[in-house]
């Protein structure tokens, strides 16, 4: 006679009902942070061509996007600046005139406490060459030289009222130079995320769009190496030393094993940014019919989640917080 199985795993997913008391994984609204991008000196809102649906905003918009995010009860959106004047030394990034830090005041002011402000430390947006740091003469990325930039930056961003600073310039020493540069001034308040492990990736396509960068060359000498995986987590273990608050992995998707380990091993919370190219793939895959749109993207936020992130940068935030709050399942 033939062997019955005795141990049938179909028997868990047998109804929805039953699927659904026995889901590992959950995500809420309070776990999802919008990136947001604020354009100097443009009067409507201007959609990004490779990202659908994704927006540059005005100053004057910013307010109203950030009721937006707080009805939806996410946990923070995430400013980028995108300058009207570009210099080799990334000037506006230091000036409380910048456009990033002038979105700070506005968005901390309509936050009022429902949601955390936060903002995007590094050069690449401010630099007429788009690298993330000031040049040395040789034409490198000066690591020291772009550490002091950026604890000047973090002062700046933290006067202008971030609850929350992402230093994703991938500068080794970032974490300390900032931490001590904002301690030093008294605003040992002040929340560091640090991208810890931040690869140098084709993902990012999109967003150079959205933020006009006019980068040429690439960031390999700076952002990690896609083959490395061990190296990501000593970069995470490197920044909890220094201080950082919360270490994030970036993309997500591409990268679901270093999450894993540095969730694994993390003293700190664990985040994740699902970027643009992330993004533009199931977009355009659905507008072309060829997958699922809502499905795939709850399939790929759930699968972030599942790897160990607690929290996700997504530009899907408000979208899913809507599904979640309707009580709808991700996947
Ligand atoms: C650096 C920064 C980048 C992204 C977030 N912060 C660009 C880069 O490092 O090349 C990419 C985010 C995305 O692709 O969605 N300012």
């Amino acid at each position: 006679m033939t062997a019955f199985p005795v141990r049938r795993l179909r028997r868990l997913r047998r109804s929805p009902a039953l699927r659904r008391l026995v889901a590992e994984t959950d995500l809420s609204p309070r776990r999802l942070v919008l990136p947001v991008f604020v354009k100097e000196d443009i009067a409507e809102a201007q959609p990004i061509a490779s990202m659908p649906r994704v927006h540059q905003y005005p100053l004057a918009q910013l307010a109203a996007v950030v009721d937006v995010a707080a009805e939806a009860g996410i946990g923070g959106i995430m400013l980028f600046g995108v300058p009207a004047v570009r210099d080799a030394v990334g000037s506006g990034a230091t000036d409380p005139d910048g456009i990033l830090n002038r979105a700070i005041a506005v968005a901390a002011a309509a936050a009022k406490g429902r949601l955390t402000v936060q903002a995007d430390l590094c050069l690449d947006e401010f630099t007429d060459h788009g690298h993330c740091g000031v040049l040395a003469a040789d034409g490198s990325v000066d690591n020291d030289a772009t550490l002091e930039v950026y604890a000047r930056m973090a002062l700046a961003q933290a006067e202008a009222g971030a609850d929350i600073l992402g230093l994703s310039g991938m500068m080794d020493g970032q974490v300390a130079a900032c931490r001590a540069a904002l301690d030093a001034a008294g605003r040992s308040d002040v929340v560091i995320l640090a991208y810890s492990a931040k690869y140098a990736s084709a993902f990012y396509g999109p967003f150079r769009d959205a933020v006009e960068s006019t980068l040429t060359g690439d960031r390999r000498t700076y952002q990690l190496d896609a083959a490395n995986g061990r190296e990501g987590v000593q970069e995470a273990l490197a920044d909890i030393d220094e201080g950082a608050d919360i270490v994030m992995v970036k993309p997500a998707g591409p990268y679901l094993d270093v999450l894993a380990e540095v969730a694994a091993v993390s003293s700190v919370p664990v985040w994740a940014y699902q970027v643009s190219g992330e993004y533009a793939m199931i977009e355009h895959a659905a507008a072309a019919g060829v997958i699922d749109r809502e499905r795939a993207i709850g399939e790929s936020i759930l699968g972030i989640r599942r790897a160990g992130a607690e929290a996700i940068l997504t530009y899907w935030a408000i979208e899913v917080a809507g599904w979640l709050r309707e009580g709808r399942a991700l996947a």
